[in-house]
């Protein structure tokens, strides 16, 4: 881990270490990726004001989410089958996320299940949400969120049907994933992944699997899955999330001025401004693109944050100056977690950290709560 100095170091090990198909399942966007790969440039374009020969001592990144200190303002995302990239990635990323003091967001679809990450960490994390069909799972869900002590829910909108990733379907990548002749040449050169696989019992979906009426095993889930997200949700089912939860919620997956203002109208707490990473709607605008729009229309009500395509401490305070409270990462993470596990997700947010910290002061400031659109090069953003 020593000679790794950027988030693409963590990339480029990860894609030696994880098997192809999961690899590919995290560095894919859908259709022709145009959005995914947008997220990444629309940070590059915004340039920042250089100031010198201020008193740059005593900096601090630490700060407030949704009212819970954070030791800087980016959390990690909700991410499907982590534990995939790595065995027991999520109880190695909620670890690595709690001893930094960064929020962790546990994904519905994850392998580890609510119950593990709980056991296996000491301090709140994030619950994330979809709305499915079979209401009495989702209220279950809940039910188990809460008895883990979760300290948010995120509940995310944006996949009431699910975008095509090409990658995926040509990978077999499915729920249980189809093991084509090269899936299985490919598995034999990651023997490391093979054998930490074999050394735990978290393989399936361990929300899920059990839980839910209908899925007892890998197969029934496939067909169960497909028919779960529900192409009917509305605004009053966020009404009766909320209701039921009863305590911090996030709304994930927001990128209209529209959509922003009945988010705020429905009480949440924060909302993020989201595509999914580029994995949902092909040709929606960058995320960091969609932002100022929505700060400016909903800022003063509730808390705004945003994720997609931050992949440098320096996106992280791009995204701060033109008005997110937070920030979160999704890839990063999960290339830091096949690229070295715990001490991988470790590195990845200590490359965040010294690239936020150095930009900040480079910008004249010494705290991450003065950010502001001061530190931008008016034309550029
Ligand atoms: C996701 N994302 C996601 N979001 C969510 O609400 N629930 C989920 O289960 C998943 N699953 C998922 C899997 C993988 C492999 C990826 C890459 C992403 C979206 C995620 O929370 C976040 O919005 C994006 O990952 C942010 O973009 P970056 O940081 O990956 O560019």
């Amino acid at each position: 881990m020593t000679t790794i100095t950027t988030i693409e170091d963590l990339r480029v090990l990860a894609k030696k270490r994880v098997p192809r198909m999961f690899y590919d399942y995290a560095d894919a966007g859908s259709w022709t990726e145009s959005t995914y790969r947008a997220n990444e440039e629309d940070f590059g374009k915004i340039k920042f004001r250089q100031r010198v020969a201020v008193n740059l001592e005593n900096r601090s990144l630490r700060t407030t989410m949704i009212g819970q200190e954070v030791a800087m303002p980016v959390a990690l995302a909700p991410t499907g089958l982590t534990g995939m990239q790595h065995p027991d990635g999520e109880i190695l990323a909620a670890r690595a996320a709690e001893k930094f003091g960064v929020p962790f967001t546990l994904s519905t679809m994850s392998i580890c299940s609510i119950e593990d990450v709980a056991a296996n960490t000491s301090k709140p994390f994030w619950f994330q949400l979809y709305v499915m069909k079979d209401r009495p799972f989702i209220e279950r869900l809940i039910e188990r969120a809460r008895a883990a002590k979760c300290s948010a829910l995120v509940l995310t909108l944006d996949l009431q049907v699910l975008g095509q990733r090409h990658k995926d379907i040509r990978n077999g990548m499915t729920a249980p994933p189809k093991m084509t002749l090269a899936n299985i040449v490919n598995l034999m050169t990651k023997p490391a992944w093979c054998m930490g696989m074999l050394g735990t019992k978290r393989r399936g979906f361990g929300n899920i699997i059990g839980h839910a009426s209908a899925v007892s095993d890998m197969s029934s889930l496939s067909s169960w899955t497909s028919q779960q997200f529900d192409p009917a949700m509305s605004w009053d089912d966020v009404a009766w999330v909320k209701q039921r939860w009863g305590g911090k919620l996030i709304i994930k997956g927001i990128m209209d001025v529209l959509d922003a203002k009945l988010a705020a109208a429905s009480g949440a707490d924060a909302l993020i401004v989201s595509n999914h990473g580029g994995r949902q709607l092909d040709g929606a605008q960058s995320s960091i693109g969609a932002l100022p729009a929505i700060v400016d229309a909903v800022g003063g009500q509730i808390e705004v944050h945003m994720d997609g395509g931050i992949r440098s401490g320096q996106d992280v305070i791009r995204a701060l100056a033109l008005g997110a409270k937070g920030v979160y990462i999704g890839r990063p993470f999960l290339y830091g977690l096949g690229a070295g596990g715990e001490k991988g997700v470790t590195k990845c947010l200590e490359i965040i950290r010294n690239e936020l910290d150095l930009t900040m002061a480079f910008c004249g400031l010494r705290d991450v709560n003065r950010v502001d659109k001061n530190i931008l090069l008016p034309g550029t953003f």
